[in-house]
């Protein structure tokens, strides 16, 4: 195996060993360590920890391998809490083929859970002692609360521009790539070009797979996707493929999609969103901001990492893992 990538495969594995260790080496809740250990076990393609491990070794930077595993662990774990307290707002049943606490336990359980998750987020990162990227990760945390307060605000509405559901979905899910690649760049204070660039590609990046994610919602299958499909709809999340169907139609055509949304009737949905070609749009809608976060990798040294900085954004997009 090439060299680069033993050290990106072996740092994970270490990832992995601080996922278990610290949700079995706490003894204050029993049940609650179990479940959080179930969800951490239920898979994921880590991709977070992954991102931030890639771009740390990009930076050429001497970074303690230690810290980056921490920083690595961390981003994962911040993001396993938002998914379980995701899944309470979402009354999501299954996620990652697997039932969700709160469908097993409850939503207290589940809200007390994430809870637990984001206090072993800051235990990780807190081995780093620094405060700068404290920070860098209280404000991604705060774009995460901010996204999913927009999308509650404009549940239903199909008037949502482009720029709104952007926003949305750059704050509920671009934050997080961000600070998973600019953390440890900003806690080794590199120059603020590289900063600047590592924080595009992580925002298109995040910008391009939640766009996918919204796409799987009308073109997948439960038993493929591992998640319930059709429940941004049944939830009433205006994402990019009913933004762009409706858009495209007009008069009573426009009206019987606006109903057929409000009944949340998903079959007559899917007809429309065929016949306005909406997923192909939405697909060159992600393809445009993996495009754009791969062009700002540009001004990173040239390194074996960087290309795979390029392949993981081309995969998150086609979801080749
Ligand atoms: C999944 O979106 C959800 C997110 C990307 C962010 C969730 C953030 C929060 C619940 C707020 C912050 C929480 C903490 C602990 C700080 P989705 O529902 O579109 O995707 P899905 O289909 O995978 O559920
Ligand atoms: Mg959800």
């Amino acid at each position: 195996m090439d060299n680069y990538k033993q050290v990106l495969s072996e740092s994970l594995n270490e990832v992995e060993k601080y996922l278990f260790t610290t949700l079995s080496g706490h003894k204050i809740e029993e049940h609650v360590n179990s479940l959080c250990m179930h969800v951490v076990r239920s898979g994921g393609k880590r991709l977070r920890p992954r991102l931030a491990l890639t771009a740390a070794l990009a930076l050429n930077a001497n970074i303690k391998p230690e810290h980056m595993i921490e920083f690595a662990a961390a981003i994962e774990i911040l993001h396993t809490a938002t998914l379980i307290h995701d899944d309470v707002i979402d009354k999501a049943e299954v996620r990652r083929g697997e039932s969700t606490i709160n469908a097993t336990d409850g939503n207290h359980v589940a809200v007390l859970a994430g809870d637990y998750m984001f206090t072993r987020c800051f235990l990780a990162l807190q081995s780093l002692g620094s405060m700068k990227l404290f920070g860098a990760v209280n404000n991604a945390v705060s774009a995460l609360v901010s996204g999913e307060l927009k999308q509650l605000e404009k549940v239903g509405d199909l008037d949502l521009s482009f720029d709104d559901y952007e926003n949305t979905i750059y704050c509920k899910t671009g934050a997080l790539f961000e600070v998973a690649v600019t953390g440890l760049a900003v806690y080794t204070s590199q120059k603020a070009e590289i900063i600047e660039a590592l924080a595009l590609y992580g925002k298109k990046l995040g910008i391009g797979f939640q766009v996918v994610d919204d796409m799987l919602d009308y073109s997948s299958n439960s038993e493929h996707l591992g998640k319930t499909v059709g429940e941004d709809l049944a939830d009433g999340r205006i994402t990019l493929p009913l933004i762009i169907a409706y858009k495209s139609l007009e008069g009573a055509r426009k009206e019987e999609f606006k109903n057929a949304v409000a009944q949340n009737n998903l079959d007559a949905v899917l007809s429309f969103i065929a016949d306005t070609n909406a997923l192909a749009q939405c697909k060159n809608y992600a393809d445009k901001a993996i495009a754009e976060a791969q062009q700002a990798l540009a001004v990173l040294p040239d390194t074996p990492y960087r290309q795979v900085l390029c392949d993981l954004a081309s995969k998150a997009v086609n979801r080749s893992f």
